[in-house]
């Protein structure tokens, strides 16, 4: 499609002497209503250099300026204001629908670069519950958007699957456990152990130390050891499996921490020859101080290495294994400090690429006492949430099929989309990094700026296009569409592929949802307000033509959050 934005930039280039394509380009700004144009320029930066009040300058630029992309250049105060043509737009956008169809605005600004996206990474033998809801959708949204913008994505599961807590589940089985009974419910029979043993242990001083104990032979490849915790590993997987298959999220690489065991000596033996590694009260330290942080803890007194440890190890295997441009990890904003040091410490053994590493972060879910512990046992299952959600759309369908006697063939997978999406949605609706409290009737609302709204709008163009028996093979005239709510609706499909670079750029998906909202609403002002299905062939396949290209884009605004569209509700 046509760039406009750089069509201005070209222009304002050959006026303005003093300036760089770059610098323009910086400065064109998107006016608050379209009445004052599609772009606009501010001159103030000129004044000085020019002795003139910026309105004359504005308005002499602006009328020395003659251009086929532009309907109109005028000023406004300071401002040069840009009015695209709108036949130039409308033959633009039909265009790339007609051409292009499902790959509408779509372009490969990441091609032959690699991305990690890590995210989920749940710990094993521990309830997959609502505070994983974020990183886990948050994150495949990502990995959605680097992919549709040509990136070579490779998503990860850094699994807890390493770490002290299993020497206590080991001793938790072995004392209490009944493989049969866990292996039922593998997750709450485990967390089960794991609040008992948590608990016992304060009377009981020797389940510690039998616990530090099983994990040391774990450590050492000890069999029985070792087979327990395969097995813990296994079940735990198993159910975790089942909430990502109802998510339609699926990873590249289970590569967890328990991965990197073997790769630590060497990341030890690096820290020591690059001098990082300091002795502090029988720990090994890397002092950060001029990074302005607190120091790093790499090497407990008793030997034994730490989560960071395994993260710096994880870090050096993804750098030589994918060499990516970069190493995304969607965690809690919990782990701020975390990831601040692991770049910091990485950049202390001499790693230039340390900064390939990109934490993003999100805010919390809590529940509404304020609390979300494992530890005591109180949870609400992730899979729970997307039950209820998926049956809350079952029970509507029912009630619709007796209200109007019909039957819905697909109910079941169509409750699954509908829910499912509609928690998806929510879940991309805001700002990432607001913390939130964890609502039912909230998840569970279907009303106003919804996943299922913006669905029901995919389906309702879809049936419209087959009632006007819509073909890509029919004649249209972008020159027709010339209603304001035409306009509207192409100059925000015109915009969707800059949402989307920008949703990359800045780790924010949900750009995209509220862009699917956007168009959604502005499509059923146009419904309401025009007949789409009438006499005048060419106009009507225009129209048809219009309402398809919202549908493509409002299908892909969905797909790049991992909500799926259904072409009937
Ligand atoms: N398993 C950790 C948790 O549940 C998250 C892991 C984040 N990723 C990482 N590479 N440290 O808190």
């Amino acid at each position: 499609m046509i760039d406009f934005k750089e069509e201005i930039v070209k222009l304002l280039a050959n006026k303005i002497e003093n300036l760089t394509e770059e610098e323009i380009r910086n400065s064109i700004e998107t006016p608050p209503n379209y009445e004052m144009g599609d772009y606009a320029f501010p001159v103030f930066s000129l004044a000085k250099v020019y002795r003139k009040n910026p309105a004359i300058i504005a308005a002499e630029i602006a009328e020395s300026i003659e251009s086929e992309y532009f309907e109109k250049v005028e000023s406004q105060s300071a401002y040069i204001n840009f009015f695209v043509n709108k036949e130039k737009l409308s033959s633009e956008v039909l265009n790339e629908a007609h051409n292009r169809q499902g790959n509408f605005g779509k372009v490969n600004i990441g091609e032959g670069r690699n991305v990690i996206v890590e995210y989920s990474s749940p710990n094993i033998a521990k309830p997959f519950h609502i505070g994983h809801i974020r990183t886990t959708i948050i994150g495949d949204a990502i990995k959605r958007i680097y992919d549709f913008l040509g990136y070579n994505t490779i998503s990860i599961n850094h699994l807890g699957d390493y770490g002290t807590q299993f020497g206590l589940l080991i001793v938790a089985i072995r004392k209490w456990g009944d493989i049969k009974v866990i292996e039922e419910n593998p997750i709450s029979e485990l967390l089960k152990l794991y609040v008992k043993i948590n608990a016992e242990m304060e009377e009981d001083p020797t389940l510690l130390e039998d616990s530090r104990k099983a994990f040391t032979a774990l450590e050492n490849g000890g069999k029985e050891e070792t087979e327990l915790w395969q097995w813990i590993r296994d079940v735990s997987l198993k159910e975790f499996n089942k909430v990502y298959d109802m998510l339609d999220i699926h990873y590249d690489s289970y590569a967890g921490e328990s991965f990197y065991s073997d790769k630590m000596p060497a990341i030890v033996e690096r820290l020591k020859s690059s001098g990082a590694l300091t002795e502090s009260e029988g720990a090994q330290i890397v002092d950060l101080e001029k990074y302005d942080l607190p120091p790093s803890l790499i090497i407990k007194s008793d030997g034994s290495t730490i989560y960071i440890t395994r993260d710096l190890a994880a870090a050096k295997y993804r750098h030589d294994t994918y060499k990516p441009y970069k190493n995304i990890y969607v965690v809690g904003s919990q782990q701020i400090l975390h990831f601040k040091q692991l770049k910091a410490v990485l950049k202390e053994m001499g790693y230039d690429w340390a900064d390939e590493i990109v934490h993003v972060a999100f805010g919390m879910v809590s529940l509404e006492d304020g609390t979300l512990s494992t530890r005591k046992g109180r949870v609400v299952y992730l899979e729970d949430v997307l039950n209820k959600a998926k049956e809350k759309v079952e029970e509507i369908l029912t009630a619709r099929e007796e209200d109007k006697g019909i039957k819905i063939e697909n109910k079941e997978e169509l409750s699954a989309q509908v829910g499912i999406g509609a928690v998806k949605f929510q879940e991309l609706f805001n700002q990432r990094i607001k913390d939130y409290v964890f609502d039912w009737e909230k998840t569970l609302s279907f009303e106003g700026e919804t996943g299922p709204y913006v669905q029901y709008v995919h389906a309702r163009i879809s049936s419209l296009l087959e009632k006007g028996n819509f073909s890509l093979n029919n004649k249209y005239d972008p020159s027709l569409l010339t209603k304001e709510e035409e306009i509207n609706i192409l100059r925000l499909l015109y915009k969707f592929t800059d949402i989307v670079i920008d949703a990359h750029e800045k780790y924010e998906p949900y750009f995209v949802t509220r862009y699917t909202v956007e168009l959604a609403k502005e499509f059923n002002k146009y419904y309401n307000s025009t007949q789409i299905l009438i006499e005048d062939e060419l106009l009507k396949n225009t129209r048809l033509m219009l309402c398809y290209a919202v549908k493509t884009v409002i299908k892909e605004g969905l797909n790049l959050i991992g909500v799926e569209a259904p072409e009937k509700m």
